[in-house]
């Protein structure tokens, strides 16, 4: 028998891809060697949503005072969060089962190697059958890098040292945190492990945290963090590590900090190896399996999504991905709009973005005018959020006066950022924004106010 489409991984790119093929009736074949859901579900996204929360709880009650409520001893107990988590895992991970049970898809608990192709299709083997389709869909995923950096695969195999792989079985708070690179994934683990009593040090190349996020707004978590307690050293490389210990090098001198516990968060990179891919020969550049916005590799027929591609690697960027892959292969066009993709580091508060930054604005020559407004401006923040130095600041086309981007530090961030997602992607006229009706009071009503102040309404 011959599938429409066969697709390797069961992350978001995978399980979504598929069950929208199997939901347009194309005969699916998914195979998956460890759990349904992938990194997102198991490591990543969720697991450490379930840890936030549990921080934000209690840093609310912590900071209840200034609201007036008064709560007596606080105390976070390390296991029942991880148990918490597990149960959540376990819900979704149904969720996942269902929706692919429920589209036709025929899933197999098997890792996959492809074989080659030849005239019926693409042939994958798994455990002792080998299988063919038509399509073969690659959503293989990512795994962390590993820096080469003495003592660091030695700390991984000995567990001194965790990716986010390990971390969220953790039963215990450790005293200290070290966590080596302050980019997203550092910076969720710092907000945790800072919030529930940990000491934290994070370790950062650069001269900033967040990665490509808006340098202002980069500078205002900073600033948060470091009034927490967490202990930043920028500009600062690992040099090695020994144990519990992580040495550094940093433009004012070398050093060493002590922690209970490690985590590595230095980036991922596509996961490319080890599952025959070599036998197509796609195009591959800088570790990364090269698709147009269509999905489509250099090899007719097979698709890329989610984080081998190395576009993105985001779990919305993996289902729109998939979505649009399962749409070429259909015979349509559709592409993937990657200037209007919400990126979100779920701190507390949280940072959002969608589109262009002044500085990328900057190197691709566009000529634009940057809004910026204080948080304050929105009646909800200030009734919930004592003290907040929250902003929002809109990047618009000076011509059009088109919206490029927006960028927010605030709580609710995550959950606001789509509607800005969406007026980028209709390349939405500022001046529309007076026609739409924002709920009041709201945290999100702050992008009008802001297209206020700019003068468009
Ligand atoms: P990242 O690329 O966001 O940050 C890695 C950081 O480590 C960079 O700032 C880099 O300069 C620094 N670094 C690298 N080598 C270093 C060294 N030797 N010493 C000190 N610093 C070093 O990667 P991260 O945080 O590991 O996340 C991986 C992927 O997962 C990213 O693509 C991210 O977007 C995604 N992710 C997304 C989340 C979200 O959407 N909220 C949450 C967590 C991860």
């Amino acid at each position: 028998m011959v599938y429409d489409l066969i697709v390797l991984g069961g992350g978001p790119a995978g399980y979504h891809g598929a069950a929208l093929a199997g939901r347009k009736g194309l005969r699916t074949l998914l195979l998956e060697q460890k759990a349904l859901g992938g990194v997102c579900l198991h490591s990543g996204c969720i697991p450490s949503k379930t840890w936030l929360q549990a921080a934000k709880i209690l840093t609310h009650a912590r900071n209840g005072t200034a609201y007036g409520v008064k709560a007596a001893e606080l105390h976070l107990d390390q296991q029942a969060v991880t148990a918490r988590k597990n149960k959540v895992v376990r819900i979704l991970s149904a969720g996942v089962k269902t929706k692919l049970q429920n589209a036709g898809v025929e899933v197999v608990a098997a890792k996959g190697e492809i074989q080659g192709r030849d005239e019926s299709g693409f042939r994958v083997k798994a455990g002792a059958h080998c299988y063919t389709g038509k399509n073969l869909l690659v959503a293989t995923g990512s795994v962390p890098v590993i820096p080469p950096i003495p003592g660091l695969e030695a700390g991984l195999g000995a567990g001194t040292i965790k990716t986010n792989a390990e971390l969220f079985d953790l039963d215990h708070v450790p005293a200290s945190v070290v966590v080596i690179g302050g980019g997203v994934i550092g910076m969720e683990m710092a907000a945790y492990f800072s919030a529930v009593g940990s000491k934290v040090t994070v370790i950062e190349l650069l001269d900033r945290i967040g990665g490509e996020i808006d340098p202002e707004i980069a500078g205002i978590l900073y600033d948060n963090y470091r009034k927490k307690g967490v202990d930043f050293k920028l500009n600062t490389r690992v040099t090695a590590v020994d144990g519990q210990r992580v040495q550094f090098a940093s433009p004012t001198g070398d050093g060493a900090v002590e922690a209970e516990l490690i985590i590595l968060s230095a980036g991922r990179r596509p996961l490319l190896s080890g599952f025959g891919l070599e036998t197509l020969r796609p195009q591959m550049e800088n570790g990364r399996l090269v698709v147009d916005r269509g999905g489509r590799t250099s090899v007719p027929g097979l698709y890329a999504a989610g984080d081998v591609n190395g576009r993105s690697m985001l779990a919305h960027t993996a289902y729109r991905e998939a979505e649009v892959c399962i749409d070429c292969i259909l015979g349509g066009t559709a592409e993937v709009n990657y200037e209007a993709i919400p990126a979100v580091i779920y701190t507390d508060p949280e940072v959002a973005s969608v589109g262009e930054t002044a500085e990328s604005s900057a190197r691709k020559g566009l000529d634009v005018q940057t809004v910026k407004v204080s948080m304050r401006y929105s009646g909800r923040y200030v009734a919930e959020h004592e003290g907040g130095d929250g902003i929002c600041k809109l990047i618009v086309a000076r011509g059009d006066r088109r919206l490029l981007g927006v960028h927010l530090i605030t709580e609710y961030a995550s959950e606001l950022i789509y509607g800005a997602g969406l007026m980028i992607d209709r390349g939405l006229p500022l001046d529309e924004l007076e026609k739409v009706v924002f709920p009041h009071p709201t945290v999100s009503e702050i992008i009008k106010e802001a297209a206020f102040q700019y003068g468009s309404i």
